[in-house]
Formats: structure tokens, C-alpha cells, sequence
């Protein structure tokens, strides 16, 4: 390649890797394949290699990418940071407060090519030169995170920012239910002067933070029911997870983490699987996939099981990780700029099948937008039967310049809906048909309409299209909405019968009427109709403004919205100035709010629900979040003066964990009135205190709500951070 080609190309690479890292990393919206990012990197690698007059310090070959929030590198202008300027540097960005590692959190080479492994264990033989062995692990397909525990306790957790500072998710972190706020003595375990406490006075582990399959389709099928755009795969879902605001929600979300690697100064351990065995004695999350090998035929060995075995596991892995054993092997073979020698990925490939496009379906959503669904061959993948797939758009639709009948490539990187990702134009056959995307609504007929900036395209028919319609009324009185117990062949009835057009409705109807229709009998009359009437009690101001099914406004923009305009009436009366400065609230979004109100027959619905009872302002009880029952695991018994389930969430909020049997764990019996005889003798047994209602709503009494993001307290004096350049001793 001539010098100029190769300088062109290697901006070129540059600036794609930097566009896809930081869509990886912040937005947590994924422009590129994993695998195709990889070959772009080992392309850029190469060319810096022959062409060395035009490598950089701040090629994305030599940083590891930056999940930072307000990005520390960009605000400052400068490029990382140095462990000799001791950045103590506390900066808020999005919510969150930065604070440098004190271990450089690095990536790992990775390959996908068996042989490099055998380099890589030939590589380590000769750096050795003794017997060692390795510990071959699943490499999980989440967040990387970085605890912090002191004398037992959870102190701070860090994301892994840009590699030298960042995110501190300590509060959310909290709230993921397999991590331990306070490290659990093992059993037998008697202090010595020497040793007070089984564990080191301080240390680090790393792991992944990470959503299982089951969380991650709830999660998404949410998201596609509020026609919020749903999450790529698990690990986007488990990034943004973490990075939520509220830590309550962050709780919800179902991520769980796993822990890989210990880091601390004089670790009392020679070997990582030594260290990680004693992490799990102490409660901590460690695989118990692990295994130690002596041969890279026991590599390979794992290597293909574990190809195979991962489809049955219920959360997403991407490879497997071989690491040096020997912690003093692991420090004589030392780090590069970007990863240790001691270490090495080995990454599967996305899985992909080919199949035919027979058709495609055009379908209308409750906001009118109109989604293309590939129909597909029936095929194989990743073990289930693919038969339709999301085209998302129509500029997808031509980016892939996709036809009828065309061989189409399709993955299911852990996503719900599979997803098309190109065509086999070799096996384009002559009569493929170029699909047309419709000029008019598939359900009412009405002409569609583009947005200038958004790729789809809607019925605005808001008030006629029957499809819209029913899909608003759905939407209302679902789950996370009004939470009415009705399916949606009752909602679908309804409507096809005139008794219901808006929401309002529902709270016209009578037990009489219902009974006149197929299928009602008294009981099922009955039991709809409380649940109504419960629903427009109990429901707050933030779900009712989620029900009503503005354009944009998901679960989480209703609650920074109720948050910020307390009523309804203030809300409609806001200017687009005043909807911008909520948080969450982008153009778009206040856009939808303004065009929404402006139409009258919006405002004589709510003037209709305000009637039926429903709550539009919101309730003096701010929902807040403390730390109050932080490290407390709270058993809960007998009749409250408020339901159990809002006892858990009492005790949720507060930061305390809530747990259904009692144990050596139990920090205490939290007992209403008549608690089981059981429970009772069972803390009697233990010693385990029982604290009464009124002592309990004494205890989470706080002067004042802990602000959203405040800084961990510490008494504790900082260790001097390495000086750059110094040779990290990690052990
Ligand atoms: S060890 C210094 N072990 O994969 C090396 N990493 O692509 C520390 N990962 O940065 C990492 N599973 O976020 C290690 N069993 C495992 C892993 C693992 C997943 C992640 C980790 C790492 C990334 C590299």
C-alpha cells in the first residue's frame, strides 16, 4: 500500500472505531458487530505497524474505550490522565462522580482464531519458563465494574470510565441483588492479631455487571409495548442499567454481576483461583464455571464445550478468557499499554443463519408508527425456530438494500426479535421483488407521513385509525399504566362494540352493560370493574400521565415530568423552554407534549378522567431514596398497617435488603401483627432482634433525603496513587 492510501485509511479507521466506541460505551446503542469492530481495530493495528511514522498515542489501538457519562477526557480538553497528578478530581457528569482507579482498568487482547491461542500460551511458556497452569472462565457479556471493599464493606464502585477514572455507580450497585454491602465471615474463621478479619483491609475485585436473558426480554417487550426503543442485546441493557439515575429503578432491572478479578496490595494468595475461591467464601459472586487447565489441549477442550454448553446458560457470554494462574507469573509477564501478557480472550462468533425473505409485514403501533417485520423461511438459530425478523425502518430496508426473495443473513445476539443484518446478494435470485413501503396506512388507509429527522414513518390518523386506538386503550390500562386486569380480546371487545373509544370510558361503564355482553358473567364483571375503580385510586399522578400514551413519553420521562410540574395543569400550561429544562426532555419529547395539548380533545379527556377520579397532581410523598437500611437484610412477618408488598418496597427504598427466610444473615424480624410462630422461634434461636412497625417507621425517619448522587463518606486516608510510570505491583 502506498504511504498516502495507508495514511487516508488508517483516519479513516480511526475515526469509525471512535464513532463505534463511544456508541458502545455511553450511548450504549451499538453501530457495528463486535466482530467487525475487532477486524476494523486489527486492520488500523497492522497498518500502524508497517506505517509507523503515523501511529499516535491516542490511537483507539492504544485505549481502552471510555463509557465515562459528561466525558472527564473531553471537558478538560486533555487526553487521560496521570496517576502522578492524583486527580482527585470529584466531577459530576449526568449524575455522576468521577474518581480515578487505583488500577488501571485494561481490556484484554482478544481473538477469534484458535491459533492465536496457541501463540498466546506459547508466548507465556517462554516468558515463564517454569510449570504453570492457567484458569480458563466464560468471558460474561456485560458491564465491566470495579468494587471496592474495606474492612468487609462495600465502599465504592467504579464503571470502567475511560481505563484511569470512572463512574461511580456506588448507590446503584447497591441495589443489585447479588452483590454484598457487608462481606460474610466464613464459617470457623477465628481472628489472630495478625489477621482480625478474613479478609484484606482493603482490596479491589472486578467483575461484569450483566442481565440475564429472562430480565433483558422483560425489560424489552416493556420497552416495545411504550414503543421505547429497545435495547440491542443484554450488555447495552446492562450498561444503561447502571448508568439509570434512580437507584430504585436500577433495582428493578434485574442485573446481576460476577466477579473475576482480585486486585490489592499484598494479597495473601500465590494464585487467582486461590483468590477467587476465598471471594466466594465471603460471599462474594464468583463462577463456579471456572476451570483450571495444565495444556492448551485442556484449553481447547473448554474452549468447545463451552461453545456449545452457552446456549443453555440463562445469561449472554461471548467468549472465554485464559489467564496465567501463578499471581507471581501474572506480575513477571506484566501489562502493555492496553491489556496484561498474562491474559487472553478467545471470542465466539454472533451466531447467523441464511434464510429467505418471503414477505414482509407492515404493522401499525399505538403511536402510529408503521414497523416493517420480515417473514421469514422458517431456519435455526441459536436454538430456537426464526420465522420473522424486524427490518426496522424503511432507510434500513435500503441500507440493506434488501428484496423479496433475497438470501438474508440473520442474528439473534441475545435480542428478543432477531434481526436482519444483511443480504447474500450472490444468491440474489432473478425475479427478487424490491419491496414496496407503503404510501398509506395498512390498517385505516390514511396516507403516511415522514418526520424530517426520524426514519419512520406514521398514520396520523391519531383519532380514527382502529389499530391506534385499541393499542392506546391497551396501553392505558396495562401494567405499568393504570394496571387494570383486563386482556386485550376484552379491550378489542369493547371498542368493536362502541362502548369505549377513550380511556374515559372505561370509567362509564356498568356492571348492567358488561353483563349484556358474550361472555360476562357476574364475576368477571365485578372483578373488572374493582379493579378499575382500585386503579383510579391507588394509581399516581406519574403512571396516569404514562397511561394517557403521549407520543415519547415512556415510564421514565412520566416520572421526571410529574417530578418537575406536580399537576397536570401545570404541565399543559408549560412553555417548550420550560419542558427543555427537565432532564429527559429533548426537543422532540416537548414537541409531542405541546402538540398533544394543543388538541381539544385531549384537554376534554383529562377534563373527563379528572372527573372519574383519577389523580392528576402528584402526591405529597415524594418517593425518596436513603441509605438508612443500607447492609440490612430485613425479614418481614405478620399483618401490617399497610400492605407487605409495600413494606418491601419500604424497605427497598431505604437501601435495606428484604429477604423471605430467616438466617445467621437476618439482621432483623421486622413483625407486624401475628407472625408466624416459626419465623419467631427461629430468630429466638439466633439471637436475631424483632423490630415492631412503629420502631421500623422510627428508623427510616430521615431529617432530610439523601440527594441523588451524593459523595461516599470516608474517613478513611487515601493511599498514595502509583506515580506514572512506576511498575504497577499489583500483588
Ligand atoms: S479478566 C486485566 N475475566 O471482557 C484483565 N474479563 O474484552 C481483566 N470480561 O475488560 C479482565 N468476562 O470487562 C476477565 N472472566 C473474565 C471476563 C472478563 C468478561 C470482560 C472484561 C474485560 C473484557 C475484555
Amino acid at each position: 500500500m502506498e504511504v498516502r492510501e495507508a495514511q487516508h485509511r488508517i483516519e479513516e479507521l480511526r475515526t469509525q472505531l471512535e464513532a463505534a466506541t463511544r456508541a458502545y460505551y455511553v450511548d450504549s446503542v451499538p453501530i457495528m458487530s463486535d466482530y467487525d469492530f475487532d477486524m476494523l481495530l486489527k486492520e488500523l493495528e497492522a497498518l500502524e505497524k508497517a506505517f509507523p511514522q503515523f501511529d499516535a498515542p491516542d490511537s483507539p489501538t492504544h485505549k481502552v474505550g471510555s463509557d465515562l457519562s459528561g466525558s472527564y477526557k473531553n471537558r478538560t480538553g486533555t487526553a487521560l490522565f496521570a496517576y502522578s497528578k492524583k486527580p482527585r478530581q470529584i466531577e459530576q457528569a449526568n449524575g455522576f462522580e468521577q474518581h480515578p482507579h487505583r488500577y488501571p482498568m485494561l481490556s484484554l487482547g482478544n481473538t477469534y482464531d484458535i491459533s492465536e491461542i496457541e501463540a498466546f500460551a506459547q508466548r507465556a511458556s517462554k516468558g515463564i519458563g517454569n510449570a504453570f497452569t492457567y484458569s480458563c472462565e466464560l468471558k460474561f457479556d456485560g458491564t465491566a465494574i470495579c468494587l471496592t471493599y474495606r474492612h468487609g464493606k462495600l465502599f465504592r464502585a467504579l464503571t470502567r470510565g475511560d481505563g484511569t477514572i470512572g463512574d461511580d455507580v456506588t448507590r446503584n450497585v447497591k441495589r443489585i441483588k447479588n452483590i454484598p454491602q457487608e462481606l460474610h465471615r466464613p464459617l470457623g474463621f477465628i481472628p489472630t492479631a495478625s489477621r482480625p478479619e478474613p479478609w484484606p483491609e482493603e482490596f479491589e475485585i472486578r467483575g461484569e455487571i450483566y442481565m440475564p436473558y429472562a430480565a433483558f426480554d422483560k425489560l424489552n417487550s416493556q420497552r416495545i409495548h411504550d414503543e421505547d426503543q429497545p435495547f440491542a442485546n443484554p450488555r447495552n441493557a446492562a450498561s444503561g442499567s447502571l448508568k439509570l439515575i434512580d437507584p430504585k429503578e436500577v433495582a428493578e432491572r434485574g442485573l446481576e454481576c460476577t466477579l473475576y478479578h482480585m486486585l490489592g496490595e499484598q494479597l495473601p494468595f500465590e494464585t487467582h483461583k486461590e483468590a477467587l475461591t476465598a471471594a466466594a467464601t465471603w460471599g462474594l459472586p464468583v463462577s463456579d464455571k471456572a476451570r483450571i487447565c495444565k495444556t492448551i489441549g485442556e484449553i481447547e477442550e473448554f474452549i468447545d464445550h463451552w461453545d456449545t454448553e452457552r446456549k443453555f446458560l440463562p445469561f449472554a457470554t461471548d467468549g472465554i478468557v485464559i489467564k496465567v494462574n501463578e499471581l507471581a507469573y501474572q506480575k513477571a509477564l506484566g501489562f502493555t499499554a492496553k491489556a496484561p501478557r498474562w491474559a487472553v480472550a478467545y471470542k465466539f462468533k454472533a451466531e447467523q443463519a441464511l434464510t429467505r425473505l418471503l414477505s414482509i409485514d407492515y404493522q401499525v403501533g399505538r403511536t402510529g408508527a408503521v414497523t416493517p417485520v420480515a417473514n421469514l423461511e422458517p431456519v435455526q438459530l441459536a436454538g430456537t425456530v426464526v420465522k420473522r425478523a424486524s427490518l426496522h425502518n424503511s432507510e434500513q430496508m435500503a441500507l440493506l438494500d434488501i428484496r423479496i426473495g433475497d438470501m438474508v443473513y440473520v442474528e439473534k445476539g441475545g435480542e428478543i426479535i432477531p434481526k436482519i443484518t444483511g443480504v447474500e446478494l450472490s444468491q440474489r435470485p432473478s425475479d427478487a421483488r424490491l419491496p414496496h413501503f407503503p404510501d398509506c396506512c395498512p390498517d385505516c388507509g390514511t396516507p403516511l407521513v415522514k418526520d424530517e429527522d426520524e426514519a419512520k414513518s406514521f398514520c396520523p390518523n391519531i383519532n380514527g385509525c382502529p389499530t391506534q386506538i385499541k393499542s392506546r386503550l391497551v396501553h392505558f390500562l396495562s401494567r405499568k399504566a393504570m394496571n387494570v386486569i383486563a386482556g386485550d380480546a376484552t379491550i378489542e371487545q369493547l371498542y368493536n362494540l362502541n362502548l369505549v373509544d377513550t380511556p374515559d370510558e372505561f370509567y362509564t361503564l356498568t356492571k348492567e352493560q358488561l353483563l349484556g355482553l358474550d361472555g360476562w358473567k357476574e364475576r368477571s364483571a365485578e372483578r373488572f370493574l374493582k379493579s378499575l375503580d382500585e386503579s383510579r385510586k391507588t394509581t399516581g399522578f406519574d403512571k396516569v400521565l404514562y397511561a394517557l400514551g403521549i407520543r415519547h413519553i415512556g415510564e421514565q420521562t412520566a416520572k421526571a415530568i410529574a417530578k418537575q410540574f406536580k399537576d397536570i395543569d401545570s404541565l399543559a400550561a408549560a412553555s417548550r423552554e420550560a419542558l427543555l429544562e427537565v432532564e429527559d426532555i429533548g426537543e422532540v419529547i416537548a414537541d409531542s407534549i405541546i402538540a398533544w395539548f394543543a388538541d381539544d380533545r385531549n384537554k376534554d379527556m383529562i377534563s373527563r378522567l379528572k372527573a372519574a377520579g383519577l389523580q392528576f397532581e402528584l402526591e405529597d410523598k415524594e418517593e425518596m431514596t436513603t441509605d438508612l437500611l443500607a447492609g440490612k437484610t430485613i425479614v418481614i412477618s405478620g399483618n401490617f398497617s399497610i400492605s407487605r408488598e409495600q413494606m418491601k418496597e419500604l424497605i427497598l427504598m431505604n437501601g435495606g435488603k428484604n429477604s423471605g427466610s430467616v438466617s445467621k444473615k437476618t439482621t432483623f424480624l421486622l413483625a407486624g401483627e401475628k407472625p408466624g410462630p416459626e419465623k419467631l422461634k427461629k430468630v429466638e434461636a439466633l439471637g436475631i432482634p424483632i423490630v415492631s412497625e412503629q420502631e421500623f417507621m422510627e428508623m427510616i425517619k430521615s431529617p432530610e433525603p439523601v440527594p441523588a448522587a451524593q459523595p461516599e463518606a470516608s474517613g478513611a486516608p487515601e493511599k498514595p496513587e502509583p506515580k506514572e510510570g512506576e511498575q504497577l505491583s499489583l500483588f
